[in-house]
């Protein structure tokens, strides 16, 4: 999860909590979503017959992108993000968080990856716009159980996101938070994946973060 865009100056502790997070659990994090997502695209590609343009909505460094882009051989993709494109990265259009700067229907997927829970106020904005732009959306984010979760999850965001100035959000959808939401904004499942494993290559972590607090969803709009 990287946002470097987001903190211009990044501090000692910035800097050693970037460091221990790509390290510990970032790659990993990388290879199994990226694998996932395309997965998921190429079914989709299969109901549309045809190449899929992705909007990644909230790509951070665009990693994440890149890799569909490269890997996903029917996939063309675009990141937009809320901070400008210091780094020059190509297929990057600024965004402000709330109205996409394109016309109806002009994407087949867009992809929020844990992205949703770090901007509660505009969640139910940032879906009404997927779903203006997209005919798909996949969603890749936390379920929390309790306070014991939650707390756990946050302490995640703090280390894979404090050292970038992402916010780290007060809490996470439950289940039946996030299917009261897509009813809101009649959207409509088609598939949940939940648990995914992220962490079964970190000894004593893969029993404390558990699978079941990663989900990803596939949403015809
Ligand atoms: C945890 S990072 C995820 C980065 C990337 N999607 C990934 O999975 O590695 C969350 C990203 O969401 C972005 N973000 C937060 N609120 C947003 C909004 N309203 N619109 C677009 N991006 C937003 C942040 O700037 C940050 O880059």
């Amino acid at each position: 999860m990287s946002s470097p865009l987001a903190k211009d100056k990044k501090s000692i502790l910035d800097k050693l909590l970037i460091r221990f997070h790509k390290k510990a659990s970032h790659g990993n994090r990388i290879d199994i979503l990226s694998a996932l997502f395309i997965k998921e695209i190429q079914n989709i590609s299969i109901e549309k017959k045809e190449a899929i343009q992705l909007l990644d909505i909230g790509c951070g460094d665009m990693t994440i992108t890149n890799i569909l882009a490269e890997k996903g051989t029917n996939i063309t993709c675009t990141g937009v993000d809320i901070y400008p494109n210091t780094k020059n990265w190509d297929h990057y259009a600024e965004f402000d968080g709330k109205t996409l700067p394109f016309t109806d229907k002009s994407y087949d997927v867009v992809l929020f990856s844990d992205v949703l829970h770090h901007d509660a106020e505009n969640m139910n904005r940032l879906l009404q716009e997927a779903k203006r732009v997209a005919d798909f959306i996949i969603i890749k984010d936390h379920f929390e159980y309790g306070f014991f979760s939650r707390s756990l999850l946050q302490l995640a965001d703090i280390i894979g996101n404090y050292g970038y100035g992402v916010s780290i959000p007060k809490r996470y959808f439950s289940k039946e938070r996030f299917q009261a939401i897509l009813a809101q904004e009649q959207l409509q499942e088609i598939k949940l994946i939940c648990p995914i494993y992220l962490y079964n290559h970190l000894p004593l972590v893969k029993y404390i973060f558990k699978g079941k607090y990663q989900f990803v969803c596939v949403i015809k709009t």
